[in-house]
């Protein structure tokens, strides 16, 4: 298939995963989070759901934007029985690869035809890149055979140590706040300025699967897990420590390797050089201070097709129209709780309302008007 022709490679801010370091990078981060979740998927039970039988009918499994292609080699691992198919605007250079695993060459801003009605899993995890969101999402239901699985990851904003709040962003009146929260507000307004609508994206992920055309309402989830940025983590259990500040140690070191290859995007919406410089001296003072206590969010989602012989009719929210009773979703002292499972969208909704409902006006204010409240010292 051939490159693509669009201006999708500029729109891309991160280098591309064909470079080594980029390639490196993506990696880490991957096993990070497999280390963080205890799998491959923010689902399993409703992967094993899907992937059961598979020794009998070959198992199909597309990633939308493979980057360095670790995540489609974990799974044609775990799965020898499934083919697992990767796609990317850049080429995967790994070398050796399992014989049920591949990539090629697809700009998914051309939509994804090629692929329709073909997938158990599609798959797609922090990709920016994407000019028209929701409609890239429609066609990712579309790769889907009847039952089929689509999950989606997208990494968010900070919040408070017990989850419930989001961290004020470091501004002129706050000095003292989070600049790892004022950095993700400058990458979110800035993609905005560079044609990647980041409210778009943040949106679809606050609605989850539960409203499109060929997905069964019955069979939505979404999941809100976190990631303790920094070591501060103290559970009651000593081997859940090492764990948490093994994988909170990494998303530091890496934000900040992030920050150095994204200063362009802060610059092009309209960031002095200086201040993004003295950005990324704040960022490592937070980090070594210690002292602000937030964990990185990242929103799950997922959905299954309509099998064969199902019909809208069937498809109704359970909680729709009734009380709308939240899972536990703050972390008590003495423990660190990674994920919180929403099975039905009024709650998924009213959860992200709430939430965004504890954002600073400066928070807000970073994160969606280019050039507010500049801050060059
Ligand atoms: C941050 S990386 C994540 C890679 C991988 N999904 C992971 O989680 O490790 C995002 C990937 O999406 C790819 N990408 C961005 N826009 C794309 C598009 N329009 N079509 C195909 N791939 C795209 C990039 O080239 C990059 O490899």
């Amino acid at each position: 298939m051939a490159e693509c022709q669009d201006r999708t490679k500029e729109l891309y801010a991160l280098p591309l995963a064909s470079s080594t370091e980029e390639g490196g990078r993506l990696d880490e981060q991957h096993n990070m989070l497999k280390l963080h979740l205890g799998s491959l998927f923010p689902c399993p039970d409703a992967v094993a759901q899907v992937m059961a039988g598979g020794e009998e009918q070959t198992k199909s499994v597309l990633d939308l934007g493979s980057g360095s292609g670790v995540w489609c080699l974990d799974v044609a691992n775990q799965f020898p029985q499934a083919q697992v198919v990767g796609i990317d605007i850049t080429p995967n250079l790994r070398q050796t690869m399992p014989p049920n695993c591949k990539f090629e060459i697809w700009n998914i801003n051309q939509g994804l035809a090629p692929f329709y009605g073909q997938f158990d899993i599609v798959h797609l995890r922090f990709i920016q890149g994407i000019v028209d969101h929701h409609a890239m999402t429609v066609e990712a239901v579309k790769c889907l055979k009847p039952g089929g699985l689509v999950i989606f990851l997208r990494a968010g904003e900070y919040v408070t140590e017990d989850r419930t709040t989001v961290t004020p962003a470091a501004s002129s009146r706050m000095p003292d706040q989070s600049w790892y929260q004022r950095l993700w507000c400058l990458l979110e307004c800035g993609s905005t300025q560079r044609g990647i609508p980041t409210e778009e994206y943040d949106h679809d992920y606050q609605q989850g699967f539960w409203d499109y055309d060929g997905i069964d309402t019955r069979k939505c989830g979404a999941a809100f897990i976190t990631i303790p940025m920094g070591t501060w983590v103290a559970t009651s259990d000593p081997s859940e420590n090492t764990r948490l500040r093994s994988i909170g140690d990494f998303w530091v070191k890496n934000l900040l390797r992030v920050s150095k290859v994204l200063a362009h995007v802060m610059v092009t919406s309209g960031r002095s050089e200086k201040e993004v410089e003295s950005l990324r001296a704040n960022l490592e003072k937070e980090h070594h201070e210690a002292r602000i206590r937030l964990s990185m969010v990242i929103r799950a989602i997922w959905g299954h097709a309509r099998g064969l012989g199902d019909t809208k009719d069937q498809n109704q929210d359970p909680a729709q129209g009734g009380n709308v009773t939240l899972p536990v979703i703050a972390s008590e002292p003495g423990e660190y709780r990674v994920k919180t499972i929403f099975d039905s969208k009024a709650a998924w909704t009213k959860f992200n309302t709430d939430l965004a409902s504890t954002m600073t006006p400066d928070t807000k204010g970073l994160r969606t008007i280019p050039g507010f409240d500049p801050m060059e010292e």
